[in-house]
């Protein structure tokens, strides 16, 4: 039997394909020292919420590490490996200070960066304190989350200010949910828009209200960008075209449309109701972190409830553990659609079609990027700053455009692609100058 062999053209022939495939570790693979694990090691990322920060040290792994993480009794956010430098006893039992975290085995105390400030048993002038120092990474608060960066110290990036982090009106709500598989299972989930047609409509009944319209197959469109994807998808709902703008920027950052939303009148560059990064805790598990967006006008239902929002939970369907097993079978969601693939899906074993090309692009820039790392050059990632912050473009933009004797799926094509166009062309603008330049000159467009 050919050792790689994974599909068979005959029927009860399960045997030609129950041979041990390896997973693809080179995209799989989270560790330290490992090719994605150094190339995840490269970007800023959640890790925390700060919700979670209290009186005691806190335990965490991120990225096959187990860290601890706290805030000290001046405020000050500290991330360490768990493992004291002394003998390796946990420093979630430790002590916070005012400045730092003290060890409970023999009270080696450490700042927020790692800095041994004291050795107590040790001789006065003992040298060790400032010869080594515990493992610590540079973290930084935003918004409910606690961002870090795991990677070397001299390649650290600014952190990157996306301006969906500040949209005039929109109230953000942090939260965190844990899934027990590798983290490329739940980030290939936001890169695929046919999932919404089975999964979320015609297998299952609509699962989103107001997006019943989801049970048609949409029209894609992947426009590329150097730090990942913009992609969008659209449908007819008789004279208007419905066109759903995502964000997927690598590794795992990820924007889509309005959550609970009426998709009956044109409008433009309506903006997100989600960002979200999914954070890989080792091969085999993932934390999302990322905020949902209130808002009254880009969530016209107003179905949304904050009081949902937080620590393993959100407020739309099917996104964790916590519903009974009778009720994950019945009307499964995409927790249980990410999460059944298995601890680590094996690529070798899938069949991709067409629907699957926004999944087959996000691999092989996940590839070229991981790969790029590994021979030490630079990659594109986001950057801005609150004055000038990274733009994003998830959301929906509506048109009112009747159909006509054309190739429908071929005209919602061409519009969403001269649509894009124009979210594009209006980079050169920051804010609502941004914002009126893209829906006067879509409006002009399309007369919407
Ligand atoms: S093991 Fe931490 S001080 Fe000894
Ligand atoms: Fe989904």
């Amino acid at each position: 039997m050919p050792e790689d062999v994974r599909w068979s053209t005959r029927p009860y022939d399960g045997h030609a394909i129950n041979q041990p495939l390896e997973p693809d570790l080179e995209l799989l693979q989270v560790g330290s020292g490992t090719p994605g694990g150094e190339y995840f090691r490269r970007f800023w990322q959640p890790v925390a919420m700060t919700s979670q920060l209290g009186d005691t040290p806190v335990a965490i792994r991120i990225l096959g590490e187990d860290l601890v993480i706290f805030r000290d009794l001046e405020g000050r956010i500290g991330l360490l490996h768990k493992h004291c430098a002394h003998r390796r006893a946990s420093l979630e039992y430790g002590r916070i200070e005012k400045r730092g975290l003290r060890c409970c085995y023999h009270g080696w105390h450490f700042d927020v960066d790692g800095t041994i400030l004291e050795t107590p048993g040790e001789p006065e002038d003992s040298p060790i304190r400032h010869t080594i120092c515990q493992g610590a990474y540079s973290v930084h608060e935003f918004k409910g989350l606690v961002f870090a960066y795991m990677g070397p110290p001299e390649k650290l990036p600014d952190f990157p200010y996306y301006d969906s982090m500040d949209i005039p009106d929109h109230d953000m709500v942090p939260y965190s949910i844990h899934s027990p598989c590798n983290w490329l299972q739940e980030s290939e989930n936001a890169m695929d828009p046919y999932h919404s047609v089975f999964l979320h409509g015609r297998v299952n009944g609509p699962q989103f209200p107001g997006l019943e319209h989801f049970v048609a197959l949409p029209v894609v469109a992947y426009h590329k960008r150097p730090e990942g994807f913009v992609y969008s998808h659209s449908r007819r709902k008789d004279d208007l075209i419905l066109i759903r703008f995502h964000d997927h920027f690598l590794p795992s950052m990820a924007q889509n449309g309005g959550m609970f939303q009426v998709l009956s009148e044109p409008k433009v560059f309506s903006r997100t109701s989600l960002t979200k990064w999914v954070v890989p805790v080792d091969d085999t598990n993932a934390r999302k972190f990322g905020w949902r967006h209130f808002n009254d006008k880009d969530e016209v239902l107003r179905q949304g409830n904050k009081d949902e929002v937080g620590w393993e939970n959100v407020d739309f369907y099917g996104q964790s553990a916590h519903r009974s097993y009778e009720e994950m079978q019945s009307n499964p969601g995409d927790w249980e659609a990410w999460t059944g693939q298995g601890p680590m899906n094996v690529h070798k074993r899938e069949h991709l079609g067409t629907t699957d090309e926004g999944v087959a692009l996000l691999r092989a820039k996940l590839r070229r990027d991981i790969r790029a790392v590994a021979a030490g050059e630079d990659i594109a990632m986001p950057h801005g700053t609150p004055d000038k912050p990274f733009h994003t473009y998830g959301g929906d933009t509506v048109l009112r455009i009747p159909k006509d004797n054309r190739d429908d799926r071929a005209m919602m094509d061409r519009v969403q692609r001269a649509v894009a166009d124009i979210y594009f062309a209006g980079d050169a603008y920051e804010g609502e100058d941004r914002a009126d330049y893209i829906r006067s000159e879509v409006g002009a467009a399309f007369q919407s």
